[in-house]
């Protein structure tokens, strides 16, 4: 008989052991919510680990993506400048995981619109996440908008999608009406990506 995974054990000592283990918890057919989500909160942040991932904009927040987990997952570090935020955007029926590296970051949570984009979106909670907490959604429990709420710190977060995806939804908070976007990467595994296939829209 198969036993269970004791992730609570497993607690990785730095960014690369933490790699290792999400390789294998995604390597089957299955994800674990809790499992992923417990582990990723056990990993204590260390900058001098992610700093080479950490690349900043002055104008709006980066991702810069740091495994791409045999196809499985991506894992990715974004960095919110002082009061940059996101749009509220779904996830593309992927698994979202996000842990704070540093600093706070602001999540709102929103229901989906009606079918015709109803109006003003409805506004379900908000919460602020805290360094090394790790929070989880996906299309079933909402859309949400991520933010920096300082405008002193900057904020770093971990986030790991799976399955991978290249575009998603932007929503109209006003109306409701949504629009597809493609969403790329700052940097890649360290290396900044060329500007010329860079594009203005990034929304996870
Ligand atoms: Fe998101």
């Amino acid at each position: 008989m198969e036993q269970p995974v004791q992730t609570e054990v497993w607690k990785p000592q730095t960014l690369e052991e933490l790699i290792r283990i999400l390789h294998q918890l995604f390597s089957g057919d299955k994800v674990n919510i809790d499992e992923v989500q417990t582990l990723m909160e056990s990993y204590e942040s260390k900058p001098e680990e992610w700093t080479k991932y950490a690349q900043f904009d002055q104008f709006r927040y980066t991702r810069n993506l740091v495994d791409k987990g045999n196809g499985k997952f991506n894992l990715m570090v974004l960095c919110w400048g002082e009061g940059h935020g996101s749009s509220i955007h779904d996830h593309t029926d992927s698994h979202c995981f996000m842990k704070i590296l540093q600093g706070n970051l602001k999540e709102t949570l929103f229901e989906w619109p009606g079918k015709k984009g109803s109006g003003e979106m409805v506004k379900k909670s908000e919460r602020v996440l805290r360094e090394n907490h790790c929070a989880y959604i996906n299309d079933s429990i909402g859309l949400h908008r991520v933010e920096n709420p300082s405008h002193t710190e900057t904020a770093v977060s971990l986030h790991l999608y799976s399955p991978p995806f290249e575009t998603c939804h932007a929503f109209d908070q006003r109306t409701g009406h949504k629009q597809k976007v493609k969403m790329t990467f700052y940097s890649q595994l360290g290396e900044r990506t060329s500007s010329i296939t860079l594009v203005s829209k990034e929304n996870n």
